[in-house]
């Protein structure tokens, strides 16, 4: 393919776009991470518009209003998924990065139009030629087509109008939703035409699905948030979201006509067959490696690790479709974990974290391919056994593939990858039938459909007072609401929500738990409960305990300060202890998750192995040898580049704005890096001296690869090293032992009992076998079944397996039912048993015996034909029953 005049790379054009727009007023903006921050509603950061959702519904105000991004996106999973389409089409990633200029409430289509026609088409830019390029707009917006018609001149044939194609009102390739809910509106989409060489037809048409017509640019005019019943209601102001997914236009700008053919995959698909070990670099398997290997690399830089729900499932199954079609292609050994390199290669200047975390994700895939090369040969081999009496156009039998899935760890849509290149298909519902036990878990998957929308909107950001005081006198109530809803005024015992123009309050989030404290007016007090955030605004959750108060009146808003100082504490020694953690255990350690509350703080990272006793002592003791240090904490706000490049870790799936607050803490090494650096907007000690102690509590796993440390400060640790000793001192005592020696000495006692348990055992056993031989004597025959029926004194529900087994061993060909009789009481516990040999079963079944005698006895028993025990307690008229099942029996063998 010769070379178009305007060649431009993958990085050049990211560059192009961005420049483009800063040009035209935009801000430009950092991708978020593909982990979507506090948002229910989303698998995987999807599209460029997911940072900006709430600026959209009109709950955050940005300094800004209108943005550019470069975002990482990811589609395998939820309301958008490309998984089955990679490797079969020529535009399809599920990995990808989409450039997308955004307007909030600012410009509208008008403009979009232009914009993009503009960077498209202008000589300054791309220069494309714009009879290669067609429109589609939703079929009643008119307005869309007299922008394309008359501002910028394109022919009426060239705007094909596409309605309701889905089914649905609304439901349609030109008007775009984020997910079941949230901010949507029409589109406008832009193709460009590859070519007649290439197969497919114009959008609308029945050859639309084919390569020759590709969607490159979306424009969506953002109106509406949909809610969960389906209705639409008005955003505050119409807004801009377009996307162009940046392979598609670099195919374009390379001369090429497919994702796959641009610099980068090239290069990925050019590594992955030398890996392997293949001469020919065109095989399609080739296009899914190097498609996965981004999406997985990426999401695990993000902080997933692949599990049996949620999204660690769906990076399970794009690993292990990755593997599959390297093993088609010959590899016989884990290749898909050096994918990471030639990755890092292409990628890693743009993307930083993948240079960070490049060991970690090679360690993470690798892992998960050992596991998965245990199974996956004798997987294909049953599958292929399956698929030999199948023919294209056939189904797989969903007993088939739930088997797959369930002992050899295929996926579905990975049985449904092989299956489908043999033109057969898979009855799902009944695998759904069969999965019913499993889907409970994965089912954690679909968990993201909850209705997002606060109820409370508040539209002005609450200023934030509590970095330099705990309480503020001069404070005004801007609003009241109860149960969403704004009212004027709470009287004594009403719960509802205050929001204050300034607070000192500080509103849940990063990890910190909400505070608690109190508002005054001249009428009343408000019992602050805990305190979050709407959008930008702060809100106090609590009740009046005194009087009434109003809006508009002016607050003291006050601060209970034991619960702000020991959160304090609590937060910064969280930070000390994120930095122990990558200093003892590796980079690899990422934050999953952290809480901080007044009395406890709690840490959640990644690590598929527990933490050894030796590495806690060692992370605890750097902990607290920053406290002893004693350095100040320094909090300073800076561009978030700055903050990157000063080392500052951010915190995972966190949503970060232009500027960040950085905290500093704890002794500088030689480098001049300070032992810990977070972005952080949190409340924190002024020196770490004041952590006092730090003192770890307990360690454990919470989820597949994820650990949790749970920790205390101050005067509770000091409470809990107290509590401790004084255990440890009573146990000395116990033991009179020294306190060095208790850990032995209770070695010891262990093993000892071991023993003597064991010698219980044996004697038993013997005591048992003596009875055996006398009770032997008291076989009698009925109806020439040998039947022995005993009651014997001190056995009980465990002793009496071991007798059983002797009498059985020693009369193979009887009926035997024992009663255990530990006590010899009327009111004391009965032990039933009964063994009856194999062919006899037909006649007379164990478990009916015992049944029959339990509930003669007023008990309870059951079990199978050959052998059942029950209980009882021995009741008056014991001997009676005893007979009367004598009787019993012999009336069942005659
Ligand atoms: N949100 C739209 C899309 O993803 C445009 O960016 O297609």
């Amino acid at each position: 393919m010769s070379q178009p005049v305007n060649f431009m790379s993958s990085n050049q054009l990211r560059q192009a776009f961005i420049d483009f727009f800063v040009s035209k007023g935009h801000t430009h903006v950092p991708s978020s991470s593909l982990i979507p921050h506090d948002d229910p509603t989303l698998l995987f950061t999807n599209a460029g518009m997911n940072q900006f959702k709430d600026t959209f519904l009109g709950l955050e105000q940005r300094d800004y209003n209108r943005a550019v991004t470069s975002q990482k996106c990811v589609r395998a999973g939820g309301k958008h998924n490309d998984l089955d389409n990679v490797g079969y089409t020529a535009r399809h990633n599920t990995f990808f990065e989409m450039l997308g200029n955004f307007s909030f409430g600012d410009y509208f289509k008008e403009s979009a139009i232009p914009f993009a026609w503009e960077f498209l088409t202008s000589k300054n830019w791309l220069g494309l030629d714009a009879d290669k390029l067609y429109v589609t707009i939703y079929e009643s917006d008119d307005e869309a087509f007299d922008i394309w018609n008359k501002k910028i001149g394109l022919a009426p044939e060239r705007i094909i109008r596409i309605g309701d194609n889905k089914g649905a009102p609304y439901q349609s390739d030109n008007f775009w939703m984020m997910g079941d809910t949230g901010p949507c509106g029409p589109c406008s989409e832009i193709f460009y035409d590859h070519g007649p060489e290439v197969e497919g037809g114009l959008p609308g048409t029945p050859e639309e699905d084919g390569d020759r017509y590709i969607e490159i640019w979306n424009c969506v005019f953002m109106q509406y948030n949909r809610q969960k019943d389906g209705s639409m209601e008005k955003l505050p102001k119409p807004s801009v979201d377009t996307g162009m997914g940046l392979g598609r236009i670099s195919a374009i700008m390379q001369g090429v006509h497919g994702n796959y053919e641009v610099d980068v995959f090239v290069n990925l698909m050019n590594a992955a067959a030398k890996i392997i070990g293949i001469n020919n670099n065109q095989q399609p398997s080739l296009k899914v490696i190097a498609d996965h290997i981004r999406a997985v690399s990426f999401l695990i830089a993000d902080g997933v690790i692949p599990s049996n729900e949620g999204r660690g499932y769906v990076l399970r199954r794009i690993i292990r479709r990755a593997v599959r079609h390297g093993n088609k292609l010959g590899a016989n050994e884990n290749f898909f974990n050096k994918m990471v390199a030639p990755l890092v290669k292409e990628m890693g200047e743009a993307y930083p974290q993948l240079v960070e975390h490049q060991s970690h994700i090679e360690n993470a895939i690798e892992k998960e391919e050992t596991q998965f090369a245990k199974t996956l040969a004798q997987g294909l081999r049953l599958l292929s056994t399956e698929l030999e009496s199948l023919q294209t156009g056939d189904t797989l039998s969903g007993e088939a593939a739930f088997k797959l899935y369930d002992t050899y760890g295929f996926p579905l849509d990975l049985t449904a990858d092989i299956t489908r290149e043999k033109g057969i298909s898979i009855d799902e519902a009944s695998f759904e039938e069969q999965m019913q036990a499993q889907r409970d878990r994965a089912r954690d998957a679909g968990k993201f459909d909850v209705d997002y929308t606060a109820l409370i909107n508040v539209q002005k950001p609450t200023e934030f007072l509590g970095y330099q005081q705990l309480s503020e006198a001069n404070s005004n109530i801007i609003s009241i609401y109860q149960e969403g809803k704004p009212l004027g005024s709470l009287t004594e015992g009403q719960e509802g929500v205050i929001v204050l123009d300034k607070t000192p309050f500080y509103a849940e989030g990063g990890g910190q738990a909400g505070e608690l404290g109190e508002i005054h007016t001249a009428s009343g007090v408000f019992k602050v409960q805990n305190t979050k955030k709407s959008g930008q605004a702060i809100i106090h959750y609590g009740v009046v305990t005194m009087g009434a108060v109003s809006a508009s009146q002016t607050a003291d808003a006050q601060v209970e300060s034991t619960v702000r100082v020991n959160s304090a504490k609590n937060h910064s020694a969280t930070h000390l202890l994120h930095a122990s953690l990558r200093n003892v255990l590796g980079d690899g350690v990422s934050q999953k998750g952290s809480l901080v509350t007044s009395n406890v703080l709690r840490f959640d990272f990644s690590l598929d192995r527990p933490v050894s006793i030796e590495e806690l002592v060692k992370i605890e003791r750097m902990v607290n040898e920053q406290v002893l240090a004693n350095t100040q904490a320094q909090a300073q706000t800076m561009p978030i580049d700055e903050a990157m490049a000063k080392g500052a870790m951010a915190l995972f799936g966190e949503k970060y704005g232009d500027n960040v607050r950085v905290l500093t803490m704890g002794t500088v090494d030689s480098d001049d890096k300070p032992f810990s650096i977070e972005l952080c907007g949190g409340l924190h000690v002024n020196r770490t001296g004041d952590i006092g102690l730090f003192k770890i509590v307990s360690e454990s796993g919470i989820a597949a690869g994820v650990r949790r440390i749970e920790a205390l400060t101050g005067i509770n640790a000091i409470k809990f090293v107290q509590e401790g000793e004084a255990q440890l001192q009573i146990l000395a005592g116990n033991l009179k032992a020294k306190r060095p020696e208790i850990a032995d000495r209770v070695q010891a006692m262990a093993d000892k009992q071991r023993d003597l348990e064991k010698q219980l055992e044996r004697l038993q056993q013997k005591l048992a076998s003596s009875q055996a031989a006398s009770l032997i004597e008291q076989i009698t025959l009925v109806n020439e079944v040998p039947v022995l029926m005993a009651t014997v004194s001190g056995i009980d529900g465990k002793s009496i397996r071991p007798l059983m087994d002797d009498l059985k061993s020693k009369k193979p060909e009887a009926v035997i039912i024992l009663v255990g009789d530990k006590d010899g009481k009327t009111g004391g516990q009965l032990a039933l048993a009964c063994s009856v040999a194999k062919q006899l079963t037909s006649q007379i079944k164990a478990g009916d015996i015992i049944r029959h005698l339990a509930t003669e006895l007023g008990g309870k028993g059951g079990g199978k034909p050959d052998y059942a025990q029950g209980g009882a307690t021995k009741p008056d008229g014991f001997e009676q029953i005893m007979q009367n099942l004598n009787t019993w029996i012999a009336e069942q063998l005659s």
